[in-house]
């Protein structure tokens, strides 16, 4: 149990960081919150926390540098790889059947720095071969640097390692110094935007991946998102969490069946 004065004493923070980055973390985990604020104070070799409330009430690039280390955004390309292969074999040969002339429209949420994105179109640019409408993927991210990383498309061997020789061959340039760029054929798909996930509306999808970005968030908060979520995504269209994420203990059952719970992919009801 935290004592009243440490709670208050994060709320400073969490205003600090809003004041000056305009993103509001009011939602995060507050137990993760700390976790972190403990650690870059750690860094920083400061031990006392009126010390750390001193700094980042004066300091924007502090704020920055927090922020930076809340929206922690490990990802790789085809993260999970049995998640993709029940998309290949189950979910987009499905979503195909019913959508006969509209092209697919697909929403990676929490897109970090695009390998997620890339997958997806990687995954539809494939699936779509030889028929004749299109697909377009909506990548959002809340954090700045992570969609421009996204936008050049660029990556190092490690978040490559799920990607198949054919794949790397086919849909990347390799270049003198060693990385890889997306082909404009994948990249000119995506459309990017930085946005908080809460602030989405007035759009249809066919299917959304919101995959590891929900482990930050609290419970409330899941359960406007899943709501949100059925909202935004036309009749039977799918939801893709994280391996570590689960509607148990909200109410997005309401909203969603679970279909494929290894894959924790769920179907919107109705
Ligand atoms: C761990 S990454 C997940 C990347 C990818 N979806 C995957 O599964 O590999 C989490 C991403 O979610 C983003 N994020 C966190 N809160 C968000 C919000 N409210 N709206 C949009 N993106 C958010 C973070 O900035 C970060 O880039």
């Amino acid at each position: 149990m935290m004592e009243p004065k440490i709670i208050h004493k994060l709320d400073l923070v969490i205003n600090e960081v809003k004041k000056k980055t305009g993103i509001n973390i009011q939602n995060f985990k507050h137990a993760f919150l700390e976790r972190r604020i403990l650690y870059r104070m750690r860094n920083l070799g400061i031990s006392d926390y009126d010390e750390y409330l001193k700094l980042i009430s004066t300091s924007f690039d502090e704020a920055k540098s927090l922020y930076a280390i809340f929206s922690i955004n490990v990802t790789k390309f085809f993260r999970d790889p049995h998640v993709w292969k029940k998309l290949e074999q189950d979910i987009v040969p499905e979503l195909l059947n019913k959508t006969r002339f509209s092209p697919i429209r697909a929403w990676s949420c929490g897109s970090a720095s695009g390998e997620e994105s890339h997958s997806i179109s990687i995954l539809l640019n494939e699936s779509l071969h030889g028929h004749r409408f299109g697909y377009q993927v909506y990548a959002t991210d809340i954090s700045i640097d992570a969609i421009d990383h996204a936008k050049k498309g660029i990556y190092q061997n490690e978040n490559l390692i799920n990607v198949s020789t054919q794949r790397l061959n086919t849909y990347f340039e390799k270049s003198l110094e060693g990385t890889y760029q997306v082909t404009p054929q994948i990249g000119k798909q995506i459309e990017y935007e930085v946005v908080d996930m809460m602030k989405i509306s007035g759009k249809l999808f066919d299917i959304i991946f919101c995959r590891n970005v929900l482990i930050y968030y609290n419970k409330e908060t899941h359960e406007q998102i899943f709501k949100k979520f059925a909202n935004v995504l036309k009749k039977d269209g799918i939801l893709v969490l994280g391996q570590d994420e689960s509607m148990i203990g909200t109410d997005g059952d309401n909203f969603f069946d679970l279909i494929y719970p290894k894959e924790r992919i769920y179907k919107k009801i109705l």
